[in-house]
């Protein structure tokens, strides 16, 4: 996706650590306009399938969900990442490692918002290692529905994210994709 190219090379960082820092319209400021554009891009590239509901994590996944569960006309769920004292109810939780913040975190999602025999589509800010989208996945899958695809918006290509979700059989959608971070520049993946 141009639009969100451009905008990764203008306002995004390139950190130490292979770490894309894009806080001024994806991670801690949110562009309305380039998430519902974000949303549509989504939609189209998913045009071939049916989807129920498109199921996301907090924080920064929310908006893009949002605008493309907007855009389809479906519900949007996200997991949570702290269990709330009113999550009473019987939940799907999930084990996801968070290599960039090196701890273990427990995912959760209310089972009566994750029904069965559905059609689920997956949306994510990021793609790095894949844990947190394999853990959704496994969530969707555990409710007795079908993962539909992965909608990511900055894939880095260069980590091991993408192979293990394609050798898992899922696929996977990247409005961005980054081949490299190395020395604070830039470079995406050619297509
Ligand atoms: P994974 O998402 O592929 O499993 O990888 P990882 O465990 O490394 O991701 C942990 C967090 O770091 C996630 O957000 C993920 O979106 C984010 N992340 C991974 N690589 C980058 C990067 O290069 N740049 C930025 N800005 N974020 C990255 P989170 O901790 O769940 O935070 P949030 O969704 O509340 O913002
Ligand atoms: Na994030
Ligand atoms: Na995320």
């Amino acid at each position: 996706m141009e639009l969100l190219k451009q905008r990764i090379l203008q306002e995004g960082f390139s950190l130490p650590g292979n770490v894309l820092k894009v806080d001024s319209f994806l991670n801690q400021q949110i562009d309305p306009e380039l998430s519902l554009k974000m949303g549509e891009e989504f939609v189209k590239r998913f045009h071939d399938c049916k989807i129920d509901r498109v199921l996301t994590i907090e924080a920064s996944g929310i908006a893009i969900g949002l605008t493309t569960a907007l855009k389809l006309g479906v519900p949007l769920v996200f997991a949570r990442k702290r269990t709330s004292i009113l999550m009473t109810e019987s939940m799907y939780s999930t084990k996801v490692f968070s290599y960039t913040k090196k701890e273990t975190n427990t995912i959760s999602v209310l089972k009566k918002f994750l029904p069965a025999a559905e059609n689920v589509l997956i949306i994510d800010d990021f793609l790095a290692n894949g844990d947190s989208a394999l853990g959704l996945a496994k969530m969707v899958e555990e409710a007795g529905s079908k993962v539909v695809g992965i909608g990511i918006a900055i894939e880095k290509s260069f980590q091991i994210g993408k192979s293990k979700l394609t050798e898992a059989g899922y696929r996977i959608e990247s409005l961005a994709r980054i081949k490299s971070l190395a020395d604070c520049k830039i470079e995406f993946v050619e297509e």
